[in-house]
């Protein structure tokens, strides 16, 4: 029989193994969760800790998910393991607990199945020492990052005895079922991501010491212009709490050869860093590290790195163009150089040990560390020869691999045939993905541009598919988008099969209606303006719904407001898991007025699953809008009803497009577009029914007086208007008319100019 994953074990419940066994089950996977044994007469107890904390940490998509997994106990349930597929080691970083282990296991478990450890330092060698040949064959490590559900890296360590089907099998269910980016490493201390992660963070703190930077300083220059997140280096160490130097630091330099550059910049010697772990200043999980809040004080203070003192914290700035940066002649120039200098040149150094390729090396440090680039792509943006040539200069050795990269073109570039990179030791070869990924960012740098104006742009997927790509600030929905999905519409099915929604940004497919021209045309006291705007959307998103080709919409991230409007209009959704969708139009003071509303009302029609007859309908519709709630995950969206049972979801995020252009691909064949849909309504008497459901969320204090006025538009909408009744079913032009009314009528409320303008200060639901 083929092998496949269908059924997991994780051993190990704490932090990782419970969020591991989490994202199996959010994958849909059913997992066995064992632990050592709790007190007699709960001997789970551990194991269902595991699940409890995941619970409330959102380590699951759907607190249903959390019924996939059974917990047990290591000593009584050990057998149980012989139904799985994979077995993944998540015990504490001891090897011979982990060994001890892996011998009970190798006898219980059944023929071929993967076992594989989440070591986070210990070599493949040695944990497989003196194991059987069948679990060397079936055995890897398989190295996840905290917190499991949203941490996209997984390091993939095979052995000189791994099969390459045992490989391949597991790459297959992280990337599809995990939704992992998979990145092979070697067997060697820490991998990829940690053992470069950890020196960076070594040279950037103790390089901040060696100038005499204040630690804000060093923060805002280790920070934005490295393109890493804006917590910079001691906002970092706080995070992830300074007592873990000796431990982590520790063990890495203990594993290390005595030439390795982590020796010369050694985190675990520093007298602060030793002095802070002493007092117990270890970062936030101790209410203060390198920065506090003072005693008593929401005043927020940083330590003085001379005196080890605290002070108020200081503005501090940084010349966002590294390349700049780094020929300052002050300390936060040469402390930029010393920390790319050291990191470049270490990365280079080692990467012939640590990686096929120099991009597998920048995806690690992108998704382990949150970079916006890798070291490589970093070292490009600033000019590779720059960096060696100065390197040279001052008379500091340069690696091989850079000084290749110096003299010929830097680590990537584009070909006629692709993006190449360089193998570690310097060679130019193809930028290769898994079959099943499509990467539009590559779909662009070949071109050309089928149709675009300044927010949005339509793209040749091959194959006769189409994208319909935004790029406003988080995907706002402007008049340019407004138009391109009109244009779109009409000029798309003459020269393709199918239509996909899908953008790369990493935050938003859309965050809604752009408020910001809400503000200003309120200000103006300019309705029409408005009213036009609304118009504008109606007219667009009714002719996607109706075009000549299936629509496909392919959200991640947020999709709320007018972003969940226009998915609500697409034939077929393939969602990445992590979407997370609502209309939320209530907490700005309107109703959804671009078909937002109708679309909705005609999806609860059909629905069984809701209370009987045309009240049951509009309830159910009113329900969820007036809730105004975002999904916190594509799982919950369905429950909600923004998805269909029918609809898609994908968990790697690398694969949504890929696999909304197969969906898309799919539904051409036969395709014929709906027709103008319509629903039944229970028509004005149901009105004050739904009314009376605010006016009591107004006497609990969850609805304010504006609240109540907006959903009363909102009701006449969801109840089909005057004309409608038990046997005058209303269309969707109708109730598109309605919303239009609803929404010129709300607009010229003061309290809904106040929302408006709230949210886009402050990102917020104003409450009035
Ligand atoms: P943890 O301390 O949260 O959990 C370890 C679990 O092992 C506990 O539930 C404990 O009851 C169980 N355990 C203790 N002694 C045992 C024994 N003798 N036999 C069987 N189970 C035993 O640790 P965490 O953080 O979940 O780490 C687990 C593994 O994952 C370690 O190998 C660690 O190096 C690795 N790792 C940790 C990461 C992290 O950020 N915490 C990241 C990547 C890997």
């Amino acid at each position: 029989m083929e092998r496949a994953i269908r059924k997991v074990a994780v051993i190990g419940a704490g932090s990782m193994g419970s969020g591991i066994a989490a994202q199996f089950a959010n994958g849909g996977v059913p997992v066995l969760l064992l632990d050592i044994a709790g007190p007699d007469g709960d001997r789970s107890a551990p194991a269902r800790a595991g699940v409890e904390r995941q619970v409330k940490a959102q380590g699951f998509m759907d607190p249903s998910a959390a019924a996939l997994v059974e917990v047990g106990c290591i000593e009584d349930d050990l057998a149980a393991v012989a139904d799985a597929d994979w077995i993944v080691e998540a015990v504490v970083e001891d090897l011979s607990v982990k060994r001890r282990l892996f011998a009970r296991l190798d006898a219980v478990r059944k023929p071929g199945a993967v076992v594989s450890s989440n070591t986070s330092t210990i070599p493949l060698a040695q944990l497989t020492e003196g194991a059987s040949e069948a679990f060397c064959r079936d055995f890897v490590i398989t190295h996840f990052f905290n917190p499991p559900r949203h941490m996209r890296l997984m390091e993939l360590v095979a052995g000189p005895g791994t099969a390459a089907e045992t490989v391949a099998l597991v790459r297959e269910a992280a990337e599809t079922v995990l939704g992992k980016t998979v990145v092979d490493c070697r067997d060697t201390p820490a991998f990829i991501a940690n053992r470069l992660g950890c020196h960076w963070m070594s040279v950037a703190a103790i390089e901040a010491l060696r100038h005499g930077l204040m630690v804000e300083q060093a923060d805002a220059v280790a920070g934005a212009p490295f393109g890493v997140p804006r917590t910079g280096i001691f906002g970092l160490l706080d995070l992830v709490g300074i007592d873990l130097v000796p431990l982590v630091w520790g063990s890495l330099l203990g594993t290390l050869p005595a030439g390795d550059a982590h020796h010369r910049h050694d985190l675990t010697a520093e007298p602060l860093i030793r002095r802070l772990i002493a007092e117990g200043r270890i970062g936030r999980k101790a209410k203060g590290g390198f920065y506090r809040l003072a005693p008593g004080s929401k005043a927020r203070e940083a330590l003085d790195l001379a005196s080890g003192e605290y002070r108020p914290q200081a503005e501090a700035t940084a010349n966002r163009d590294l390349a700049a940066l780094i020929r300052q002649e002050d300390a936060a120039g040469r402390y930029a150089w010393a920390v790319l200098s050291n990191s470049i040149a270490y990365t280079a150094a080692v990467a012939g040990e640590i990686a096929d390729d120099v991009a597998a090396i920048d995806t690690a440090m992108r998704l382990g560390y949150g970079w916006a680039e890798g070291p490589f792509a970093l070292a490009d943006r600033v000019g590779c020869a720059a960096i060696a040539d100065r390197l040279a200069a001052e008379g500091r050795e340069v690696p091989p691999l850079l000084a290749t990269a110096a003299a010929e073109g830097g680590f990537y570039r584009r070909t006629a045939t692709g993006r190449e990179t360089r193998s570690s030791t310097g060679a130019w070869t193809p930028v290769r993905h898994p079959p099943g990924v499509l990467d539009l960012a590559e779909v662009k740098e070949r071109g050309p541009r089928f149709a675009g104006n300044g927010s949005a742009s339509v793209w040749d997927l091959g194959d006769g598919v189409a994208c319909l790509e935004f790029h406003t600030k988080m995907n706002a929905i402007d008049q340019g988008i407004l138009a391109m999905v009109a244009d779109a519409a009409e000029r798309v099915p003459a020269e393709f099969r199918a239509l996909v929604l899908y953008n790369d940004n990493p935050r938003a497919f859309s965050a809604g209606a752009n408020l910001g021209y809400f503000v200003e045309r309120l200000k103006a006291e300019d309705f029409a303006a408005l009213e036009r705007f609304v118009e504008q959307g109606q007219a667009a998103f009714r002719a996607l719904k109706h075009a000549a080709i299936p629509v496909i919409g392919a959200p991640a991230g947020l999709a709320v407001g007018g972003g969940c409007e226009v998915l609500l209009h697409c034939d077929a959704i393939q969602a990445h898991a992590e979407t997370y969708i609502g209309l939320v139009e209530l907490k700005v003071g309107i109703v959804p007025g671009w078909r937002g509303t109708a679309e909705l009302l005609l999806r609860w029609g059909r629905r069984t699953d809701r209370p009987a007859g045309p009240e049951g309908t509009a309830q159910a519709t009113f329900g969820t809008i007036a809730g105004a709630r975002i999904t916190g995950s594509a799982l919950e969206a369905r429950a909600l009803g923004y998805l269909r049972p029918e609809d898609g979801i994908t968990m790697g995020r690398d694969r949504l497009l890929g696999d909304a252009k197969a969906k898309a691909l799919a539904l051409a064949e036969g395709y014929r577009p709906p027709g103008v849909g319509s629903v039944t309504l229970p028509g004005p008497a149901a009105r004050e029914a739904l009314q009376a459901i605010v006016r009591g969320w107004r006497q609990d204090g969850r609805a304010s007086p504006h609240d109540e006025l907006v959903a009363g538009w909102l009701a006449g909408v969801c109840c089909g208007g005057a004309d409608a009744g038990p046997r005058t079913p209303v269309d969707e032009d109708t109730l598109a008319a309605l919303e239009r009314e609803a929404l010129s009528a709300l607009i010229r409320e003061p309290a809904t100019r106040a929302r408006i303008r709230h949210m886009l200060d402050t990102g917020k639901p104003l409450r009035n």
